[in-house]
């Protein structure tokens, strides 16, 4: 499998419950390597256009609320597969239906506060990775086990 690069949010909810170095922690557990990080209030605008994928969807208003409710941690994350990986680690959508020992079971509330982001496909990483972004703040360095 090739190396890939993948967008990871931590959420309002998780970023207010502590649990930044919970859920990034978990993430690099899994062997995804951090490349880029920073934290930030996404204003409404930003929130919008994140998830303008969503916006014919009647949870859009709510979900662009939520987004906007606190600061968010955004990281891009590096390694082997590691938009599927970045997806396992997460859980399902729905906490209620997300597996054990995924960061949703352990931080999510709900199927919005759902603690995490993370990219779903090739294109859309790409497309999310430049949105916060610039290549030049990603950085390269050899992960030592
Ligand atoms: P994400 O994009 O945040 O990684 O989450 P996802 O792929 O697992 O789920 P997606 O279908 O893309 O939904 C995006 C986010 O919208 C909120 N949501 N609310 N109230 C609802 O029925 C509902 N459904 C989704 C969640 O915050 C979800 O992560
Ligand atoms: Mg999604």
């Amino acid at each position: 499998m090739a190396i890939e690069r993948t967008l990871s949010i931590v959420k309002p909810d998780a970023v207010k419950k502590g649990a930044i170095g919970g859920c990034l922690s978990m993430l690099e557990a899994a062997g995804l390597k951090i490349v880029a990080t920073r934290m930030l209030h996404l204003s409404k605008a930003q929130a919008q256009a994140f998830y303008a994928v969503h916006k014919e969807r009647p949870f859009y208003g709510s979900l662009v609320e939520f987004m906007t409710s606190g600061p968010v941690v955004v990281s891009v994350l590096e390694g082997e597969g590691a938009i599927a990986k970045n997806r396992e680690v997460m859980g399902a959508t729905d906490v209620s239906k997300a597996a054990e020992g995924t960061i949703r079971k352990k931080y999510g509330t709900s199927i919005e506060a759902n603690a995490v982001h993370g990219s779903d496909a090739p294109e859309t990483a790409a497309v999310e990775i430049a949105f916060f972004f610039p290549g030049a703040d990603i950085q390269d360095y050899a992960r030592s086990e």
